[in-house]
Protein backbone atom coordinates (compact mmCIF):
# COMPACT_ATOMS: atom_id res chain seq x y z
CA UNK A 1 0.00 0.00 0.00
CA UNK A 2 0.87 3.46 -0.60
CA UNK A 3 1.15 6.09 2.11
CA UNK A 4 -2.17 7.88 2.66
CA UNK A 5 -3.48 10.10 5.24
CA UNK A 6 -6.32 8.83 7.02
CA UNK A 7 -9.72 10.25 6.68
CA UNK A 8 -12.89 9.47 8.23
CA UNK A 9 -15.65 8.77 5.91
CA UNK A 10 -18.80 6.94 8.63
CA UNK A 11 -19.71 7.99 11.83
CA UNK A 12 -22.04 6.22 13.84
CA UNK A 13 -24.34 6.38 17.21
CA UNK A 14 -26.58 4.11 19.38
CA UNK A 15 -28.15 5.57 22.28
CA UNK A 16 -30.09 3.36 24.69
CA UNK A 17 -33.70 4.08 24.62
CA UNK A 18 -34.09 4.64 28.60
CA UNK A 19 -33.57 8.52 29.29
CA UNK A 20 -32.84 9.13 32.91
CA UNK A 21 -33.35 12.93 33.75
CA UNK A 22 -31.57 15.10 36.94
CA UNK A 23 -35.63 14.42 38.42
CA UNK A 24 -35.47 10.98 37.66
CA UNK A 25 -32.10 10.79 39.71
CA UNK A 26 -33.08 12.74 42.76
CA UNK A 27 -35.41 9.39 43.47
CA UNK A 28 -32.31 7.55 44.18
CA UNK A 29 -30.46 10.53 45.77
CA UNK A 30 -29.93 13.45 47.75
CA UNK A 31 -29.37 16.06 44.62
CA UNK A 32 -31.48 18.89 42.89
CA UNK A 33 -31.74 18.77 38.87
CA UNK A 34 -30.61 22.77 39.92
CA UNK A 35 -27.23 21.51 41.45
CA UNK A 36 -26.43 19.02 38.50
CA UNK A 37 -27.39 21.60 35.97
CA UNK A 38 -25.32 24.40 37.60
CA UNK A 39 -22.04 22.69 37.77
CA UNK A 40 -22.23 20.16 35.06
CA UNK A 41 -24.69 21.14 32.13
CA UNK A 42 -26.37 18.00 32.25
CA UNK A 43 -30.09 17.79 31.95
CA UNK A 44 -30.33 13.63 30.79
CA UNK A 45 -28.13 10.83 30.24
CA UNK A 46 -28.99 7.29 29.05
CA UNK A 47 -29.08 4.09 30.98
CA UNK A 48 -29.07 0.50 29.00
CA UNK A 49 -31.85 -2.26 29.92
CA UNK A 50 -30.26 -5.48 31.56
CA UNK A 51 -28.17 -7.96 29.91
CA UNK A 52 -26.58 -5.84 27.33
CA UNK A 53 -22.76 -4.87 27.05
CA UNK A 54 -20.59 -2.39 25.68
CA UNK A 55 -20.16 -4.22 22.28
CA UNK A 56 -24.08 -4.31 22.07
CA UNK A 57 -23.99 -0.84 21.84
CA UNK A 58 -21.17 -0.54 19.88
CA UNK A 59 -22.23 -3.04 16.83
CA UNK A 60 -25.51 -1.07 16.57
CA UNK A 61 -23.38 2.35 16.15
CA UNK A 62 -20.36 0.50 14.14
CA UNK A 63 -23.11 -0.71 11.56
CA UNK A 64 -24.26 2.72 10.78
CA UNK A 65 -20.95 3.95 10.54
CA UNK A 66 -19.76 1.41 7.49
CA UNK A 67 -23.43 2.01 6.03
CA UNK A 68 -22.05 5.73 5.93
CA UNK A 69 -19.16 5.14 4.81
CA UNK A 70 -20.08 2.44 2.10
CA UNK A 71 -18.48 -0.60 3.46
CA UNK A 72 -18.42 -4.03 5.32
CA UNK A 73 -17.01 -5.04 8.45
CA UNK A 74 -15.25 -7.68 6.43
CA UNK A 75 -13.18 -4.95 4.89
CA UNK A 76 -12.19 -3.81 7.93
CA UNK A 77 -8.25 -4.60 8.35
CA UNK A 78 -8.31 -3.35 12.33
CA UNK A 79 -11.30 -3.36 14.60
CA UNK A 80 -10.41 -0.67 17.68
CA UNK A 81 -12.67 -0.01 20.71
CA UNK A 82 -12.13 2.35 22.94
CA UNK A 83 -14.11 1.60 26.45
CA UNK A 84 -13.15 1.96 30.21
CA UNK A 85 -16.32 -0.37 30.42
CA UNK A 86 -15.53 -3.43 28.70
CA UNK A 87 -18.17 -6.13 28.59
CA UNK A 88 -15.36 -8.55 30.43
CA UNK A 89 -12.54 -8.18 31.60
CA UNK A 90 -10.80 -9.59 28.98
CA UNK A 91 -11.16 -10.60 26.16
CA UNK A 92 -11.46 -7.26 24.75
CA UNK A 93 -14.92 -5.77 23.63
CA UNK A 94 -13.22 -5.49 20.39
CA UNK A 95 -13.36 -8.90 19.81
CA UNK A 96 -16.62 -9.62 21.17
CA UNK A 97 -17.77 -6.62 18.60
CA UNK A 98 -15.94 -8.68 16.12
CA UNK A 99 -17.63 -11.90 16.62
CA UNK A 100 -21.08 -10.09 16.12
CA UNK A 101 -19.77 -9.33 12.84
CA UNK A 102 -19.15 -12.82 12.15
CA UNK A 103 -15.39 -11.70 11.71
CA UNK A 104 -12.37 -14.20 11.49
CA UNK A 105 -9.38 -13.03 11.19
CA UNK A 106 -9.19 -9.66 11.51
CA UNK A 107 -7.19 -7.70 14.60
CA UNK A 108 -8.83 -6.81 17.27
CA UNK A 109 -8.58 -4.94 20.44
CA UNK A 110 -9.52 -2.60 22.96
CA UNK A 111 -7.82 1.11 23.97
CA UNK A 112 -8.64 1.09 27.66
CA UNK A 113 -8.08 5.15 27.71
CA UNK A 114 -11.19 6.60 29.55
CA UNK A 115 -12.10 9.93 28.39
CA UNK A 116 -9.03 10.02 25.81
CA UNK A 117 -9.62 6.81 24.60
CA UNK A 118 -11.45 7.88 21.41
CA UNK A 119 -8.36 10.58 20.62
CA UNK A 120 -5.70 7.33 21.30
CA UNK A 121 -7.78 5.02 19.30
CA UNK A 122 -7.79 7.73 16.49
CA UNK A 123 -4.08 7.93 16.61
CA UNK A 124 -3.56 4.37 16.35
CA UNK A 125 -5.81 3.75 13.47
CA UNK A 126 -4.06 7.00 11.88
CA UNK A 127 -0.94 5.52 12.01
CA UNK A 128 -1.78 2.39 10.60
CA UNK A 129 -2.94 3.66 7.58
CA UNK A 130 -0.49 5.71 7.73
CA UNK A 131 2.12 3.22 7.33
CA UNK A 132 0.30 1.30 5.12
CA UNK A 133 -0.73 -1.21 7.59
CA UNK A 134 -4.41 -1.06 6.94
CA UNK A 135 -6.63 0.90 4.23
CA UNK A 136 -9.94 0.77 5.94
CA UNK A 137 -10.04 0.91 10.45
CA UNK A 138 -13.35 0.54 12.51
CA UNK A 139 -13.14 2.72 15.91
CA UNK A 140 -15.39 2.30 18.21
CA UNK A 141 -16.05 4.48 21.57
CA UNK A 142 -18.58 2.57 23.41
CA UNK A 143 -19.46 2.56 27.33
CA UNK A 144 -21.98 1.03 30.08
CA UNK A 145 -21.38 3.05 32.70
CA UNK A 146 -24.82 2.75 34.47
CA UNK A 147 -23.95 -0.78 36.18
CA UNK A 148 -20.77 0.47 37.68
CA UNK A 149 -22.13 3.88 39.26
CA UNK A 150 -22.85 4.34 42.98
CA UNK A 151 -26.51 5.30 42.62
CA UNK A 152 -27.04 6.62 46.22
CA UNK A 153 -26.41 9.72 47.83
CA UNK A 154 -22.77 8.30 48.45
CA UNK A 155 -21.80 8.25 45.00
CA UNK A 156 -23.94 11.64 43.54
CA UNK A 157 -20.54 13.91 43.14
CA UNK A 158 -19.37 10.68 40.10
CA UNK A 159 -22.58 9.09 39.42
CA UNK A 160 -25.02 11.94 38.49
CA UNK A 161 -22.17 12.93 35.58
CA UNK A 162 -22.33 9.61 33.82
CA UNK A 163 -24.44 8.51 30.60
CA UNK A 164 -24.43 4.88 28.59
CA UNK A 165 -23.51 5.10 24.84
CA UNK A 166 -21.43 4.25 21.66
CA UNK A 167 -20.15 5.70 18.42
CA UNK A 168 -18.24 4.66 15.91
CA UNK A 169 -15.87 6.32 12.92
CA UNK A 170 -14.78 3.90 10.11
CA UNK A 171 -11.50 5.54 8.98
CA UNK A 172 -9.74 5.03 5.35
CA UNK A 173 -6.65 5.69 3.74
CA UNK A 174 -6.87 9.37 1.84
CA UNK A 175 -4.20 10.12 -0.60
CA UNK A 176 -4.95 14.13 -0.37
CA UNK A 177 -1.99 14.69 2.24
CA UNK A 178 -4.06 17.99 3.25
CA UNK A 179 -7.46 16.43 3.96
CA UNK A 180 -8.79 13.85 6.60
CA UNK A 181 -6.33 13.66 9.98
CA UNK A 182 -3.78 16.10 10.28
CA UNK A 183 -2.04 15.22 13.26
CA UNK A 184 -2.78 13.45 16.61
CA UNK A 185 -1.26 14.93 19.75
CA UNK A 186 -1.06 12.12 22.62
CA UNK A 187 -0.17 12.73 26.76
CA UNK A 188 -0.24 11.45 29.99
CA UNK A 189 0.92 12.36 33.71
CA UNK A 190 0.55 9.17 36.26
CA UNK A 191 1.52 10.62 38.93
CA UNK A 192 -2.11 11.91 39.24
CA UNK A 193 -3.58 8.12 38.18
CA UNK A 194 -5.32 8.28 41.78
CA UNK A 195 -7.45 11.52 41.10
CA UNK A 196 -9.95 9.92 39.28
CA UNK A 197 -9.78 5.80 39.72
CA UNK A 198 -11.55 3.24 39.52
CA UNK A 199 -9.71 0.71 42.20
CA UNK A 200 -11.36 -2.78 42.29
CA UNK A 201 -11.10 -5.30 41.20
CA UNK A 202 -7.59 -5.47 39.94
CA UNK A 203 -4.30 -7.19 40.28
CA UNK A 204 -3.18 -5.13 43.05
CA UNK A 205 -5.58 -6.55 45.88
CA UNK A 206 -5.37 -10.17 46.87
CA UNK A 207 -8.21 -11.59 46.68
CA UNK A 208 -9.20 -9.01 43.58
CA UNK A 209 -12.83 -8.76 45.24
CA UNK A 210 -13.77 -8.76 49.08
CA UNK A 211 -16.18 -7.81 50.72
CA UNK A 212 -14.34 -5.18 52.61
CA UNK A 213 -14.10 -3.64 48.62
CA UNK A 214 -18.28 -3.59 48.28
CA UNK A 215 -18.86 -1.47 52.05
CA UNK A 216 -17.78 1.45 53.68
CA UNK A 217 -18.59 5.14 52.90
CA UNK A 218 -16.73 5.07 49.52
CA UNK A 219 -16.48 1.28 47.90
CA UNK A 220 -13.35 0.63 46.17
CA UNK A 221 -15.35 -1.04 43.34
CA UNK A 222 -17.14 2.39 42.44
CA UNK A 223 -15.51 5.16 40.32
CA UNK A 224 -13.96 8.16 42.49
CA UNK A 225 -13.19 11.38 41.51
CA UNK A 226 -11.36 14.72 43.42
CA UNK A 227 -13.55 16.90 41.11
CA UNK A 228 -12.09 20.39 41.22
CA UNK A 229 -8.60 18.54 40.89
CA UNK A 230 -9.65 16.93 37.74
CA UNK A 231 -11.59 20.44 36.88
CA UNK A 232 -8.23 22.53 37.30
CA UNK A 233 -6.27 20.27 35.43
CA UNK A 234 -8.43 20.17 32.66
CA UNK A 235 -8.51 23.70 32.22
CA UNK A 236 -5.32 23.47 31.61
CA UNK A 237 -4.99 20.83 29.43
CA UNK A 238 -7.24 20.75 26.76
CA UNK A 239 -6.17 24.47 25.64
CA UNK A 240 -2.73 23.15 26.05
CA UNK A 241 -3.18 20.62 23.43
CA UNK A 242 -5.36 22.15 20.98
CA UNK A 243 -3.20 24.69 20.54
CA UNK A 244 -0.37 22.54 20.24
CA UNK A 245 -2.37 20.86 17.31
CA UNK A 246 -3.17 24.15 15.93
CA UNK A 247 0.44 24.98 16.07
CA UNK A 248 1.75 21.92 15.11
CA UNK A 249 0.16 22.52 11.47
CA UNK A 250 0.82 26.21 11.12
CA UNK A 251 -2.66 26.96 12.02
CA UNK A 252 -4.23 29.36 14.99
CA UNK A 253 -7.45 29.71 16.62
CA UNK A 254 -9.13 31.76 13.89
CA UNK A 255 -8.44 29.07 11.40
CA UNK A 256 -10.69 26.66 13.30
CA UNK A 257 -14.29 25.90 12.20
CA UNK A 258 -14.85 23.58 15.14
CA UNK A 259 -13.73 22.51 18.28
CA UNK A 260 -15.14 19.43 19.37
CA UNK A 261 -14.10 18.56 23.49
CA UNK A 262 -14.56 15.34 24.97
CA UNK A 263 -18.08 16.01 26.48
CA UNK A 264 -16.86 16.14 30.34
CA UNK A 265 -18.43 18.78 31.91
CA UNK A 266 -20.29 22.02 30.48
CA UNK A 267 -18.63 24.70 32.37
CA UNK A 268 -15.11 22.81 31.86
CA UNK A 269 -16.02 23.23 27.55
CA UNK A 270 -17.07 27.48 27.96
CA UNK A 271 -14.18 27.99 30.13
CA UNK A 272 -11.94 26.24 27.62
CA UNK A 273 -13.89 28.44 24.92
CA UNK A 274 -13.67 31.71 26.41
CA UNK A 275 -9.69 31.09 27.52
CA UNK A 276 -9.36 30.43 23.70
CA UNK A 277 -11.63 33.44 22.88
CA UNK A 278 -13.67 30.85 20.53
CA UNK A 279 -17.07 32.28 18.85
CA UNK A 280 -19.89 30.29 19.91
CA UNK A 281 -20.49 28.48 16.21
CA UNK A 282 -16.64 27.25 16.59
CA UNK A 283 -17.31 24.88 20.08
CA UNK A 284 -19.93 21.86 19.41
CA UNK A 285 -21.60 20.81 22.98
CA UNK A 286 -24.14 18.13 23.52
CA UNK A 287 -23.38 16.99 27.39
CA UNK A 288 -26.88 18.22 28.42
CA UNK A 289 -28.82 15.11 26.39
CA UNK A 290 -26.15 12.82 27.47
CA UNK A 291 -23.89 13.36 29.94
CA UNK A 292 -20.22 12.21 29.90
CA UNK A 293 -20.08 9.37 27.96
CA UNK A 294 -16.43 8.92 28.45
CA UNK A 295 -14.59 7.09 25.06
CA UNK A 296 -18.02 7.40 23.54
CA UNK A 297 -18.77 11.18 23.71
CA UNK A 298 -16.17 12.75 21.13
CA UNK A 299 -17.72 10.59 18.25
CA UNK A 300 -21.06 11.14 19.67
CA UNK A 301 -20.74 15.11 19.01
CA UNK A 302 -19.28 14.75 16.33
CA UNK A 303 -22.37 12.78 14.31
CA UNK A 304 -24.05 15.39 15.59
CA UNK A 305 -22.29 18.29 14.44
CA UNK A 306 -22.38 16.66 11.30
CA UNK A 307 -26.09 15.78 11.20
CA UNK A 308 -26.78 19.77 12.34
CA UNK A 309 -25.07 20.61 9.19
CA UNK A 310 -21.90 22.41 11.07
CA UNK A 311 -19.24 19.83 9.71
CA UNK A 312 -18.75 20.84 5.84
CA UNK A 313 -16.44 19.52 3.58
CA UNK A 314 -12.67 21.64 3.86
CA UNK A 315 -13.47 22.54 7.41
CA UNK A 316 -10.59 22.85 10.26
CA UNK A 317 -12.06 20.42 13.01
CA UNK A 318 -10.16 19.76 16.19
CA UNK A 319 -11.00 16.87 18.21
CA UNK A 320 -9.45 17.21 22.04
CA UNK A 321 -9.83 15.29 25.50
CA UNK A 322 -9.11 15.30 28.89
CA UNK A 323 -9.36 12.17 31.46
CA UNK A 324 -8.24 10.11 33.92
CA UNK A 325 -4.64 9.37 34.16
CA UNK A 326 -3.93 11.78 33.71
CA UNK A 327 -4.07 11.79 29.64
CA UNK A 328 -5.37 14.42 27.12
CA UNK A 329 -4.85 14.52 23.43
CA UNK A 330 -6.09 16.50 20.38
CA UNK A 331 -6.19 15.65 16.54
CA UNK A 332 -6.69 18.01 14.22
CA UNK A 333 -8.50 17.32 10.85
CA UNK A 334 -9.30 18.73 7.34
CA UNK A 335 -12.76 17.46 6.86
N1 LIG B 1 -25.97 16.83 44.20
C1 LIG B 1 -25.99 17.68 45.21
N2 LIG B 1 -24.90 17.98 45.94
C2 LIG B 1 -23.76 17.38 45.61
C3 LIG B 1 -23.66 16.46 44.54
C4 LIG B 1 -24.83 16.19 43.83
N3 LIG B 1 -24.86 15.34 42.79
N4 LIG B 1 -22.39 16.03 44.46
C5 LIG B 1 -21.70 16.65 45.43
N5 LIG B 1 -22.53 17.47 46.12
C6 LIG B 1 -22.22 18.33 47.25
C7 LIG B 1 -20.95 17.93 47.96
O1 LIG B 1 -21.19 16.93 48.89
C8 LIG B 1 -20.54 19.24 48.60
O2 LIG B 1 -21.31 19.41 49.76
P1 LIG B 1 -20.63 20.07 51.07
O3 LIG B 1 -20.20 21.43 50.65
O4 LIG B 1 -21.74 20.03 52.06
O5 LIG B 1 -19.48 19.17 51.40
C9 LIG B 1 -21.02 20.29 47.60
O6 LIG B 1 -21.97 19.64 46.77
C10 LIG B 1 -19.89 20.84 46.73
O7 LIG B 1 -19.15 19.73 46.28
P2 LIG B 1 -17.86 19.94 45.42
O8 LIG B 1 -17.29 18.59 45.11
O9 LIG B 1 -17.00 20.96 46.07
O10 LIG B 1 -18.51 20.58 44.12
P3 LIG B 1 -17.80 21.14 42.87
O11 LIG B 1 -18.19 22.55 42.71
O12 LIG B 1 -16.35 20.80 42.82
O13 LIG B 1 -18.53 20.31 41.73
C11 LIG B 1 -18.10 18.51 40.23
C12 LIG B 1 -18.39 18.92 41.67
C13 LIG B 1 -19.30 18.84 39.38
C14 LIG B 1 -17.85 17.03 40.20
C15 LIG B 1 -16.89 19.32 39.73
O14 LIG B 1 -15.82 19.23 40.61
C16 LIG B 1 -16.45 18.88 38.39
O15 LIG B 1 -17.16 19.01 37.42
N6 LIG B 1 -15.21 18.38 38.28
C17 LIG B 1 -14.70 17.88 37.03
C18 LIG B 1 -15.20 16.52 36.91
C19 LIG B 1 -15.17 16.06 35.51
O16 LIG B 1 -15.38 16.80 34.59
N7 LIG B 1 -14.92 14.80 35.42
C20 LIG B 1 -14.93 14.18 34.20
C21 LIG B 1 -13.67 14.45 33.45
S1 LIG B 1 -12.70 13.14 33.34
C22 LIG B 1 -13.62 11.94 32.72
O17 LIG B 1 -14.50 12.23 31.94
C23 LIG B 1 -13.42 10.55 33.20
Amino acid sequence: MTRANSRIVGVGRYLPEHVVTNQDLTRVMDTTDEWIQQRTGIRERRYIAEDTGAADLGVVAAREALDRAGLRADQMDLVLFATLSPDYDFPASACVLSRLFGLKRTPAFDVKNQCSGFLYGLAIADKFIKTGRARHVLLVGGEIHSTGIDLTTRGRDVAVIFGDGAAAAVLTAEPDAKRGVLSTHLHSEGRYAEKLWLEAAASRSRPRLSQEMLEGAKPRIFPHMEGKYVFKHALTRFPEVILEALSANGFSVKDLDLLIPHQANLRISQMVAMGLELREEQMFNNIDRYGNTTACSIPLALYEAIEQGRVEAGALICLAAFGAGFTWAAALMRW
